[in-house]
């Protein structure tokens, strides 16, 4: 009852806040979801059942390499809000810390839709991994240099494409489907790719049945669209993987040409 009460109030606050900027304040543009609403479940959580999102998160939308956990701020709203989903229903696993399907389950539609739009919306700068760090912690680092080459040009030896052409320059994302992982953390980007590698190996690229969803290891994520990219993580070696990780958590969104970063999409 008190922690409801503190919510109603910090609400309440958020409004105040809110109200003086413009008629629409709170709203994103596309009325996916209401910023204040969401911003509330990012830092307090809700009921019993969903902690704060900051708690692994970071208050910044950072995430942390520590936790596993990915950099949520800037993401493209409709991609947070499809992993929502995903978890919810069991269709992605969260195999690092075990929380996320159940914290999931626990938001409703509208509370998805809120605090993906509160997300997308954080304008943290991007810093990316402390690759040096995670090599003295013992982390197997790859090389960014070789990873700008795949991410650019794919690795047509062994049929890799290249990750911009879905992802767009420097892994900013080039649409509303497509994630940004450009300055995404190093230990979330490397194990995704193993992950998602470990999905084609099981399973394809087919989209999964009920009975084979159930059926699937913690480690194998099989939830992309069609298999796309699992259609491309499946011909990926141990070294292009921590190479990819290295280049894109440094990569920034910058380029001549389209100067559009995904948060303005
Ligand atoms: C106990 C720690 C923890 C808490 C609390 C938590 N998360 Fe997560 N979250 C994670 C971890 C770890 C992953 C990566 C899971 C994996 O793929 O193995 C993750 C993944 C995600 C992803 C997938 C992002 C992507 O790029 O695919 C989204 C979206 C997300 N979390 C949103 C949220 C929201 C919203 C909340 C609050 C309602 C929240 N998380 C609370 C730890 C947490
Ligand atoms: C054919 C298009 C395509 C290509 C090429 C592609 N991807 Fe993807 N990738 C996707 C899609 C679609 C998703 C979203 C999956 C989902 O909906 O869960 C994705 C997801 C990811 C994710 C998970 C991001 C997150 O936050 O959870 C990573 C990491 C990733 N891709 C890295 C790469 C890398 C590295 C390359 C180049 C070697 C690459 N991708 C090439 C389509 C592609």
């Amino acid at each position: 009852m008190k922690r409801m009460m503190i919510t109603m109030s910090l609400m309440a606050v958020a409004a105040f806040f809110a109200a003086p900027v413009a008629a629409n304040a709170g709203q994103h543009a596309d009325s996916l979801g209401n910023i204040d609403r969401g911003r509330v479940i990012y830092q307090y959580g809700k009921g019993d059942d969903v902690p704060a999102c900051q708690g692994c998160h970071a208050p910044d939308g950072l995430g942390s390499d520590d936790v596993g956990s990915p950099r949520l701020a800037y993401q493209v709203d409709s991609y947070i809000l499809k992993q929502l989903h995903d978890f919810a229903s069991g269709k992605r696993t969260d195999d690092t810390m075990y929380q996320m399907n159940d914290i999931s389950a626990a938001l409703s539609e509208q509370d998805m839709k809120d605090v993906a739009t509160y997300v997308h919306t954080l304008k943290t700068p991007y810093i990316g991994s402390n690759l040096d760090q995670l090599r003295r912690d013992g982390a197997d680092v790859g090389d960014p240099a070789k990873g700008k080459i795949i991410a650019e040009f794919g690795a047509p030896d062994h049929g890799v494409p290249a990750c911009q052409s879905c992802h767009g320059f420097h892994g900013r994302s080039a649409g509303r489907m497509y994630p940004a992982i450009g300055g995404q953390n190093y230990v979330y980007l490397k194990h995704e790719l193993e992950s998602l590698r470990n999905g084609h190996r099981a399973f394809g690229a087919k989209t999964l049945t009920k009975a084979q969803i159930e059926d699937k290891e913690d480690n194998e994520r099989t939830n992309d669209y069609m298999g796309q990219m699992r259609a491309v993580a499946g011909k990926l070696t141990d070294e292009d993987i921590a190479n990819l990780a290295a280049f894109l958590t440094l990569a920034k969104p910058t380029t001549p040409g389209n100067p559009r970063s995904p948060s303005r999409q």
